[in-house]
């Protein structure tokens, strides 16, 4: 099979020179957390990238310094966290809030996520974030972002029934082009659950860097939690089966399990 074309980038790779510090973090550490792209589309086994057991499996697309996802990643020491960031000076941000702990819960594709997403198997995602996108103002640009009919295509087919979107905003422009993609897209709905849940953060969430900034200058910030419907047919519930989810993701260990039979049966991690 050839491997999905690669989408064009248009936003930064490299910032400032890096400190010493983080340069050798992105030498010696990266390396041991990135997620690298296998010969065959749909063959990355996420559970399979973590040395613990990870009951889930949540994205994060476009983490900036990773504050977001440094913080949920020790709030959920059970879920794995793969997150994705092509900009480099991000990437090292992120790999200095990492600490032992969460070092192994978290994975790091340091590239567009489109290109990662074509390689994950079906319905392996109980959540995805995407916090503050670039919101790219001018019309010209606004096919540059990050929410199109085919990366929600992608995303549908990734994530599992009940999975839930986390996208955030300031920017209003970029609120109406998400909401019209995802009212428009069969297999997305987004249904709030009160007057002003869309004007609160999730109540596990943390702040990211960009938002903390859009609120000092007094910007208001939308947060939005879209889930991922049920399809008609292919998805309609068996009464006597677990959830496709835990279905996949323990499948996934069980393997695991048979390779490495006595570390994980003690319960060590
Ligand atoms: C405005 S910043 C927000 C960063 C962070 N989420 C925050 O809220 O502080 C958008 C980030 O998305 C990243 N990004 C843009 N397109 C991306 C893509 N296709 N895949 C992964 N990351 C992307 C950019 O490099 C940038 O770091």
């Amino acid at each position: 099979m050839t491997p999905p074309e690669s989408p064009r980038f248009y936003g930064r790779r490299h910032g400032r020179r890096l400190r010493a510090g983080r340069q050798a973090l992105v030498q010696t550490v990266l390396p041991r957390l990135r997620v690298s792209l296998p010969a065959e589309p749909a063959a990355v086994d996420p559970a399979a990238l973590f040395p613990v057991w990870v009951h889930d499996i949540w994205l994060e697309i476009g983490f900036g310094a990773g504050e977001h996802l440094a913080g949920m990643a020790e709030r959920h020491p059970d879920i794995g966290f793969i997150g994705c960031e092509p900009y480099m000076n991000g990437v090292a941000g992120l790999l200095a809030r990492l600490d032992r702990n969460t070092c192994r819960n978290v994975r790091v594709f340091d590239d567009d996520a489109r290109q990662l997403l074509p390689y994950l198997p079906d319905r392996c995602l109980g959540r995805v974030f995407l916090l503050f996108p670039d919101p790219w103002p001018k019309v010209r640009h606004h096919r540059r972002r990050f929410i199109s009919a085919a990366t929600l295509d992608l995303l549908a087919r990734l994530m599992r029934p009940n999975a839930e979107l986390r996208f955030a905003t300031d920017d209003g422009a970029c609120l109406t082009w998400t909401l019209e993609h995802v009212m428009r897209h069969p297999a997305f709905a987004w249904t709030p659950a009160g007057r002003d849940d869309w004007r609160t953060r999730a109540d596990d969430a943390v702040p990211t860097r960009y938002e903390e900034k859009a609120l000092a200058r007094g910007a208001r910030c939308t947060y939005l939690r879209i889930i991922r419907c049920a399809d008609a047919v292919q998805d309609q519930p068996s009464l006597s089966l677990p959830s496709s989810s835990s279905r996949d993701i323990r499948s996934h260990e069980q393997q695991r399990l048979d390779r490495e039979p006595d570390v994980r049966r003690t319960g060590h991690r």
